[in-house]
């Protein structure tokens, strides 16, 4: 998307509602600002319960606003709505959703929301309870349908110290979706972004939004120690390359500091529960999700806040699932989108992978046998089975992990070329 009026800078207004998520829209504030972006925020009078307009004054592209009657234009809401290229609410809370959804305008952040054609998107964060409220979840289904981008709270400690789904997803994964849907995906400082003209788009994959995560999670148990596994990342890294190879746009989201080529979006995470709101985030608007990442299926219920030490004895570890991913983005997915899973077995390989197939809602399952030699974790060379939803079987057989990738990215092309 390309500013309004050909403006060369993207003018995004900021909305700020009332919660104690409020902190991280300062962030998401500065970021925009640095990504060269031109903010405007609007907060609602509860809101400044939470962080003041100072703040966003100075870091904003221009004063904070929170009426709709004291500024020197007498109708600001249809001078920020008109102008806008993207509107982005951080936080959203189920009233200001509830206001949203129902079209009521009783301040200048929902009249601005509804006095535009820019798109939009929310921010949810709230309570476990609230957001699992049908009056919200209803509220978020209704917005969806009129094609606002909901980036989804992720699980994590919430206000008062509890635990649970709702906490606002981070301001890097904010930010992200922002610049995506303004296509300048790239425009923070680590990422690359676009081909930039240099001739690599000109492969079977060109226009072709995809997404790939990799690597192993890390859960923590206290600030020194975590929970991991003996993904490298390779492999996931492999197919981000050859993605880009072949002419996508491509994000990356890894747990690695692997070396990324320029071209490629790069998402660092670290926790299951960060990659889960950044691929949320940035499947929302893919053409293609790869989840090659070795997501930790358990995790402590509850990390330490200082280091333990071992004079105090051995720690009770209690241990919790993690949410799948993958099945959720399979019941998330958009139209016509193509998902992609990895099954590392060690026994019973075909079988699991094709129950995964299936259980996880997925058109590809990528299974390898990570006990033969030469293959999975931490090798150059893989040999892996692709089985699609359609019943067919692909072996590939043991080759470097960037030729397993464009063997992967054959059988994608051809289930994107499918009628
Ligand atoms: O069930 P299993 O962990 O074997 O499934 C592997 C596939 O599911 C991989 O594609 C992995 O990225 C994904 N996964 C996930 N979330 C989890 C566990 C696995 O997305 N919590």
């Amino acid at each position: 998307m390309t500013p309004q009026d050909g403006r060369a800078q993207p003018f995004v207004v900021l909305g700020v509602s009332a919660g104690i998520a409020a902190f991280k829209a300062v962030e998401v504030c500065r970021r925009l600002v640095d990504a060269g972006i031109h903010v405007a925020p609007v907060l609602t009078d509860r809101a400044t319960r939470f962080v003041g307009k100072a703040t966003f004054d100075a870091l904003g592209s221009e004063p904070a606003q929170m009426s709709l009657w004291d500024e020197a234009s007498p109708i600001p809401h249809t001078r920020l709505g008109q102008r806008a290229d993207l509107i982005v609410v951080v936080p959203a809370t189920a009233d200001l959703l509830a206001r949203y959804a129902n079209g009521l305008a009783d301040d200048l952040l929902t009249t601005t929301l509804v006095a535009t054609a820019a798109p939009v998107v929310v921010c949810p964060a709230m309570h476990t309870e609230m957001w699992e409220h049908a009056s919200v979840q209803d509220n978020l289904a209704v917005l969806r349908s009129r094609g606002v981008t909901v980036v989804p709270p992720a699980e994590g400690r919430l206000a008062g110290g509890d635990v649970g789904t709702g906490r606002m997803a981070e301001p890097s994964v904010i930010v992200a979706t922002v610049l995506e849907l303004l296509g300048r995906a790239g425009a923070e400082g680590h990422t690359g972004g676009g081909d930039g003209g240099d001739g690599l788009a000109t492969g079977d994959l060109v226009g072709v939004r995809v997404v790939v995560s990799a690597g192993g999670t890390r859960e923590p148990i206290d600030p020194v120690r975590f929970i991991t596994n003996r993904s490298s990342g390779k492999q996931g890294h492999a197919l981000a390359e050859a993605a880009l190879r072949r002419g996508a746009d491509v994000v990356l989201v890894t747990t690695t500091d692997r070396a990324v080529s320029d071209g490629v979006t790069v998402d660092r995470v670290d926790s299951a529960a960060e990659m889960e709101a950044a691929m949320f985030a940035r499947s929302q608007t893919a053409d293609v999700v790869i989840m090659a990442a070795a997501v930790a299926d358990f995790r402590p219920k509850a990390a330490w806040d200082s280091k333990l030490h071992k004079v105090d004895g051995v720690p009770e570890l209690l241990l919790e699932a993690t949410p799948d991913i993958l099945s959720e983005l399979g019941r998330r997915r958009r139209k016509g989108q193509v998902l992609a899973g990895f099954a590392a077995e060690t026994e019973q390989v075909s079988e699991r992978a094709v129950a995964k197939l299936a259980a996880k809602g997925v058109d590809l399952m990528v299974a390898n046998d990570v006990s033969a030699a030469g293959v999975g974790f931490d090798h150059d060379t893989n040999e892996v089975t692709i089985f699609g939803a359609d019943g067919s079987v692909n072996g590939v057989p043991l080759r470097t992990k960037d030729a397993v990738a464009d063997a992967i990215l054959d059988r994608v092309c051809a289930l994107l070329s499918a009628p």
